[in-house]
């Protein structure tokens, strides 16, 4: 880049999405609702990213491309995990895949049957459960349980794992923004081989973590796919690409059988595979002040919660998504009357008085946004 960016101008843009037809945006634009629901960011991308997709959408042939010829493809992505987390990944242990919730498909139609149970924690992104059953397989839930700190009942996850052929961990946790730490990964990964359940692990979140330390699964040796994407912390996610790493070898070839074979997700769409060369090469500057942006706005939240009665939650350690409780029933469709579109707490497990809410906005944004909460509680 010639010109050093100024990071904080640079996320401070308002920007409409009218006419993108934003999953979010659609049917907000013409009110006065806003819309802080699907995950993905009113913020930019960094400029490396949309340059690279002008590049590649001059050349102007689409056709069929083979990504995994591309030298840069997997090079860029074992790079980025050894620079920021000091992870080696084989290259060999890398699949694309068209997005998280397709490799999920694929993994639950290649290592389970109909009828079997698969174990989530709750509340957790609801289209965790939405895949099992469409698949039919049953939800099994445990629930997390909130100590002042989110924490896990060893003694129901035991319990639940031992009749689950797999297990999802979601890691960092949408919607409660847990980052799970070593020690508590090392218990699950050993209650999990103990029962012999392969474990799907969701790390969609894991490059948005502020202060503590990421432990990917990555760094464990059982049955395991972990899932990564450029989707959340670059806001890519309309790009559709995730990466499958499976270091098992044991269970490759039964993946790219079903992923490939029986499902044909193995085709990238050309304009993605340059994103995600670019985001990984060049975007360390980008999302080390994208962090400290959005760490902004959550510790603005957590400023305003705390001077408010009847309203809580506990900080997010990851993710830009809030989940907040409210001392009454049904929260969400009185912040709806008061301007404010959030998900029900409800849609992530049997849970009232909360909502989710996404704070990925410009900071201007997001003061409106928590003054329209104020009013709603006072
Ligand atoms: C934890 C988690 N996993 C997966 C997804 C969806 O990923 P994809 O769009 O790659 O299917 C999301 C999107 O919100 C998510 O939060």
């Amino acid at each position: 880049m010639a010109n050093k960016i100024d990071w904080t101008k640079y996320f401070d843009q308002t920007k409409s999405r009218e006419g993108t037809y934003s999953y979010k945006w659609v049917d907000y634009e013409k009110t006065d609702i806003i819309p802080l629901t699907v995950a993905d960011m009113d913020l930019p991308t960094l400029p490396e990213v949309t340059e690279a997709i002008k590049r590649r959408a001059d050349h102007n042939i689409y056709g069929y491309s083979m990504r995994s010829k591309n030298p840069n493809y997997k090079k860029s992505l074992i790079t980025w995990y050894n620079r920021r987390y000091g992870i080696n990944i084989d290259e060999s242990s890398i699949f694309f895949t068209p997005g998280i919730l397709s490799m999920l498909t694929y993994a639950i139609h290649a290592f389970t049957e109909a009828g079997d149970n698969i174990l989530i924690q709750t509340p957790v992104y609801d289209q965790f459960a939405n895949v099992i059953k469409h698949s039919d397989r049953n939800v099994v839930e445990s629930k997390l349980v909130n100590n002042g700190k989110w924490e896990i009942d060893f003694l129901d996850f035991e319990e639940k794992i031992k009749k689950s052929k797999m297990f999802i961990l979601c890691s960092p946790h949408n919607p409660l923004g847990i980052v799970w730490d070593r020690k508590t990964l090392d218990k699950l990964v050993e209650i999990a081989s103990k029962y012999d359940c392969m474990i799907f692990s969701d790390e969609a979140h894991s490059d948005l973590v502020y202060d503590k330390k990421f432990t990917s699964l990555i760094e464990y040796n059982h049955k395991i796919i972990v899932a990564t994407t450029i989707g959340k912390p670059f806001n890519c996610s309309g790009l559709v690409i995730a990466n499958a790493i499976i270091k098992d070898e044991s269970i490759r070839k039964q993946f790219v059988s079903v992923a490939y074979g029986k499902f044909h997700g193995m085709m990238a769409n050309v304009l993605s595979v340059d994103a995600m060369i670019a985001a990984y090469n060049y975007g360390d500057e980008y999302l080390d002040n994208l962090l400290l942006y959005l760490k902004r706005n959550r510790d603005y939240m957590d400023d305003v919660i705390s001077s408010l009665n009847g309203v809580s939650w506990i900080k997010p350690e990851a993710t830009y998504l809030a989940w907040i409780k409210f001392d009454f029933d049904k929260p969400e469709e009185r912040l709806l009357k008061a301007g404010l579109k959030v998900n029900p707490g409800s849609n992530y497990g049997d849970v009232e008085h909360c909502i989710r809410l996404n704070y990925a906005i410009p900071f201007e944004l997001l003061k409106v946004v928590m003054d329209r909460i104020r009013d709603v509680v006072k």
